[in-house]
């Protein structure tokens, strides 16, 4: 499976958001992340459907990660149909999580599941989520330090995933932090504020993908 990197534009630059995609899409990028928070499940706010509805022309996979309660209710069919190709729910925001990864596919989107730091890897041996998401810190805020445990929570991860489900990391992927979780069977890497919280997004977005896959 090849390694990609999934830009997160909670880092860009909301005034000229469509521009700052443009620019990780011209070197590669073909996959953009959308971190939603509902002032609950995590402390802020930050955006809805309308930002996936903004983007949904420009033909990049748009993967929504919602950091949001009971996801099944509202949310899940609210961003499908606002153009998302993945929908990764929480495994500690709903009691409904085999329900909630069906509703997503029932929308004809990638099903994925993620967990926080401190929440056992057991629920994968439960369920079979299209994409498997290993938070690499705490939820909530971007441009935290990336959390040294995770690579062998990774391994672990991948151990019981097997070689088909997209393994994700997400929380302080830089050039230094990415080369670990891919040698750890990391398969996609999010990456907020190392890309667009630079001066050189494009610049930053190689390194990254350098340090991934090791090409020079
Ligand atoms: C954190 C979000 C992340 C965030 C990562 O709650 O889920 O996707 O954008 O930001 P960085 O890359 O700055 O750690
Ligand atoms: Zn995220």
């Amino acid at each position: 499976m090849k390694v990609e990197i999934a830009p997160s534009i909670l880092a860009a630059d909301f005034g000229i958001l469509r521009e700052q995609v443009k620019l990780v899409e011209g070197v590669g990028a073909e996959v953009i992340h959308v971190d939603v928070m509902d002032g609950q499940f995590v402390p802020p706010l930050s955006m809805g459907p309308q930002v996936c509805e903004a983007l949904r022309d420009m033909g990049l996979h748009l993967e929504v990660h919602l950091m949001v309660d009971r996801p099944e209710s509202v949310q899940v069919e609210s961003f499908a149909k606002a153009g998302a190709g993945t929908i990764i729910i929480h495994a500690e925001a709903t009691p409904a999580v085999d329900y909630a990864l069906e509703l997503i596919r029932s929308h004809g989107c990638k099903a994925g599941l993620a967990v926080n730091p401190a929440t056992p890897l057991a629920i994968y041996e439960e369920v079979e989520p299209d994409l498997a998401l290993c938070m690499s810190v705490n939820p909530g805020w971007g441009g935290q330090a990336f959390i040294p445990s995770s690579v062998e929570k990774i391994t672990r991860l991948r151990a019981i995933v097997g070689d088909e489900v997209v393994l994700e990391v997400d929380g302080g992927i830089d050039a230094k932090t990415a080369g670990l979780c891919v040698a750890a069977g990391a398969t996609r890497l999010v990456a907020g504020s190392a890309i667009f919280g630079q001066d050189d997004p494009v610049g930053a977005f190689n390194d990254i993908l350098d340090a991934a896959t090791s090409r020079n």
